[in-house]
């Protein structure tokens, strides 16, 4: 039997420690990229930017774009296994990324397959050899594959922080308490900001259960260094209704109470308050139409813009290694953000290159394929282009995940 020390507060699940008694090494391999599919903005940048869109069968990415998006920088919808392809990445973005936003699978198997409605009848896909893989890494094991998968990624997510940088987890209740632990360790518990409770209050109940209606989630929001001067911006929301409160001001670094000339104090009507760590936002229905792509883990728009409005700016670069169905995509779309997306799964891939990133239908998207994926996804014939106004490209070509 190893001799494992233990000289602090720890999570252990079998698989943890080798043989030996040591951590398991988090593998890192640095695997070429290939391009699939560039996608520009219009015609007309394209033209003024006078680059190819239409890429050989074999080119690699060199990764040699600038980093803001004046100086050609191309967002990234990377497929594959996140832990390859974030380990690629550390090459050129170890210590660049500003902001991080994972949402992980939590339920068992939900997210690896998928269901979309054909008529009256419900297709369910089953999962390629990489998802069937992904699945066995992650639930193989139960409990303790889970977390011996998370723990990986959140290394690499570790790394490719800046120092600067922040990082929000999303999680069911059930996983939530061990993810913080997991959290704690490869974070530090002293860059703990909050646990967010996301109140999805409009969620359907089945009454039969005999337990408290599930009305939340938790985001863990961490940050790579509380000493360092990360992004924090504080924000509002409006109130439900109106309330009354008094005045204050700050006098000699205290708060007092704001009195008129005859020394009464002064009310004053609030119809907002500073968003606190729970969030009161409707989870997606399937008759939200404009927003549900029928992806069973879909989150919406506006909780992750509210992570980018309180931890980014404008041209900050954000990374989800969970994409599913695109939504983070979306939201930098809207925000302004440079972002990289990455996903094992092709249809969650099919479904973020086809999402809309606003009422106009514009989708930009830079599309790279993941080291594993690639060889085989590019038999394939290069895609051709058509646009028209006020639509985003649309391809008349094949992608290897319209093959499902
Ligand atoms: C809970 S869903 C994310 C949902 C997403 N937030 C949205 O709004 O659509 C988790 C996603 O992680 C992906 N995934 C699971 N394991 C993965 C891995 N090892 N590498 C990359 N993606 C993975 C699944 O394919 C799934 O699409």
């Amino acid at each position: 039997m190893a001799n494992i020390v233990v000289n602090k507060v720890e999570l252990v699940w079998p698989g943890k420690y080798n043989e030996v008694g040591t951590l398991k090494e988090v593998p890192r391999v640095n695997l070429p990229f290939q391009v699939i599919e560039r996608v520009n903005e219009s015609r007309a940048a394209r033209e003024a930017a006078k680059g190819p869109t239409q890429l050989g069968l074999f080119e690699t990415w060199r990764g040699d774009e600038g980093v803001t998006f004046e100086e050609g920088w191309r967002n990234k919808l990377i497929w594959g296994d996140n832990l390859l392809v974030m380990a690629s990445l550390l090459d050129k973005y170890a210590g660049k990324v500003d902001l991080i936003y994972i949402d992980p699978p939590f339920g068992t198997g939900a997210d690896f397959s998928f269901k979309a409605e054909v008529g009256d009848a419900v297709l369910v896909k089953d999962q390629s050899i990489l998802e069937e893989k992904a699945y066995r890494d992650t639930w193989g094991g139960g409990l303790g594959s889970y977390l011996q998968m998370l723990a990986e990624r959140l290394v690499h997510l570790r790394d490719l922080l800046r120092p600067e940088g922040a990082i929000f987890v999303h999680s069911d209740v059930h996983m939530g308490p061990y993810i913080r632990l997991l959290m704690d360790a490869v974070f530090g518990e002293a860059n703990f900001l909050n646990e967010i409770a996301w109140y999805y209050y409009n969620k359907m109940h089945d009454s039969r259960k005999k337990l408290l209606p599930k009305a939340f989630d938790v985001i863990f929001y961490y940050v790579k260094n509380r000493g360092a001067n990360y992004t924090y911006q504080s924000i509002t929301e409006a109130r439900g209704a109106p309330v009354r409160q008094l005045k204050r001001k700050k006098v000699k670094g205290r708060m007092v109470n704001v009195k008129d000339e005859q020394g009464k104090v002064v009310y004053q009507e609030k119809t907002t308050k500073v968003v606190d760590n729970v969030w009161r936002i409707r989870c997606l229905q399937p008759a939200n139409k404009s927003e549900w792509v029928n992806f069973e883990t879909q989150k919406p728009v506006d909780l992750i813009e509210r992570v980018l409005s309180i931890a980014s700016k404008p041209g900050d670069l954000v990374l989800d290694a969970f994409s599913g169905s695109g939504t983070s995509a979306i939201a930098c779309e809207r925000q302004r953000r440079r972002w990289i997306a990455v996903d094992v799964g092709r249809y969650p891939i099919h479904l973020t290159r086809k999402r809309p990133t606003a009422a106009n239908g514009v989708r930009v998207l830079g599309f790279h394929s993941s080291p594993v994926r690639c060889a085989a996804d590019l038999r394939h014939a290069a895609p051709t282009w058509q646009e028209g106004p006020g639509a985003g490209p649309h391809r008349s070509g094949r992608c290897a995940c319209d093959d499902r």
